[in-house]
């Protein structure tokens, strides 16, 4: 395995399987130039969304890295999403046409629904979900995506889509260590729904963790490596965000070791610590974090 390692979506699309994420990358140039690092450094998967106000920077920096370096649009992936004040067909196509114009690209590889709508602060919600996803598969007959998906969506949400005539190919979740959403991880494996881990490092706050420091001793690796290890071995795509080239760098350097089975359950077993308390069912944030 290696970055340039492809998961198989069910629609047939390849997906690499380490993905860099942008959440929290606001200012122009730090996104512009961390995403330009990433992909220096051999990412070729970059994830990015609507909300997260650098589409048009990330945009940029895959441009002039594929002038630099001569590589085709077709070697990188890139992922963006439509956000949920957008809920609802007319709004998600519009919302698409917008993410278009910011990033600046002929298509992107895969589109997702940022969060569901809830039956915390929306009754019809499953009639809303279906006509964000009506759009979404209009889209993708568009050409203009190459697989589309969900992201935070829960078994109830993930189920109301079920019978139309495209799935998700992908759930992009939280996943950290205490936090694996278990229910959902096997309802999207089961069914052939690529899980992705969003805030896999729990924003950092994961890295702590004393059992996670103590297996960081043993296989000589750093906590990071050893989490994005833990998501690979159970088939989940992470994505881990960084502005600093040192960390870019290292938290890709996953694939010259392999957790013991003893050790990955030692991580299955941990309680909640680094998870940031959002649920896509409530209106507001659990536990006050971000
Ligand atoms: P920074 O961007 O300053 O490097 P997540 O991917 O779970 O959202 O976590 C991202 C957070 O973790 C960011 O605050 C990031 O800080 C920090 N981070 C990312 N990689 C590492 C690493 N290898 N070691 C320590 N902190 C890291």
């Amino acid at each position: 395995m290696s970055l340039s390692t492809q998961f198989k979506l069910n629609n047939g699309t390849s997906i690499p399987c380490l993905g860099f994420g942008t959440y929290k990358i606001k200012d122009p140039n730090e996104a512009y130039q961390s995403v330009k690092t990433a992909l220096e450094l051999g990412y070729i998967h970059i994830d990015t969304a609507a909300f997260y106000e650098n589409e048009k920077y990330v945009g940029n920096a895959v441009k002039d890295y594929i002038q630099a370096s001569g590589c085709k649009r077709e070697d990188l992936f890139v992922t963006s999403k439509v956000w949920k004040t957008e809920a609802g067909y007319d709004k998600t196509l519009r919302a698409f046409e917008k993410t278009m114009d910011e990033i600046g690209l002929d298509y992107l590889d895969l589109y997702l629904v940022h969060w569901p709508s809830s039956y915390a602060f929306d009754d019809d919600w499953e009639n809303t979900n279906r006509s964000t996803w009506k759009a979404m598969m209009e889209i993708y007959k568009s050409g203009r995506v190459k697989a589309i998906g969900v992201s935070n969506f829960l078994t109830h949400h993930l189920n109301a889509l079920m019978d139309s005539e495209i799935i998700p190919a992908v759930d992009q979740i939280e996943i950290n260590p205490g936090f694996m959403q278990a229910d959902t991880v096997k309802f999207c494996q089961d069914n052939g729904i690529l899980v992705e881990a969003w805030s896999p490092l729990g924003r950092g706050r994961s890295l702590e963790h004393p059992v996670l420091v103590e297996l960081a001793g043993k296989y000589g690796k750093s906590t990071a490596q050893i989490i994005l290890r833990w998501d690979l071995q159970h088939d989940i795509l992470p994505l881990p965000k960084s502005v600093h080239e040192d960390r870019i760098k290292s938290n890709s350097e996953i694939f010259d070791f392999e957790l013991s089975n003893e050790d990955m359950a030692k991580i299955d077993a941990l309680e909640p610590y680094g998870n940031s308390g959002h649920s896509p069912d409530e209106k507001t944030i659990q536990k006050g974090r971000n």
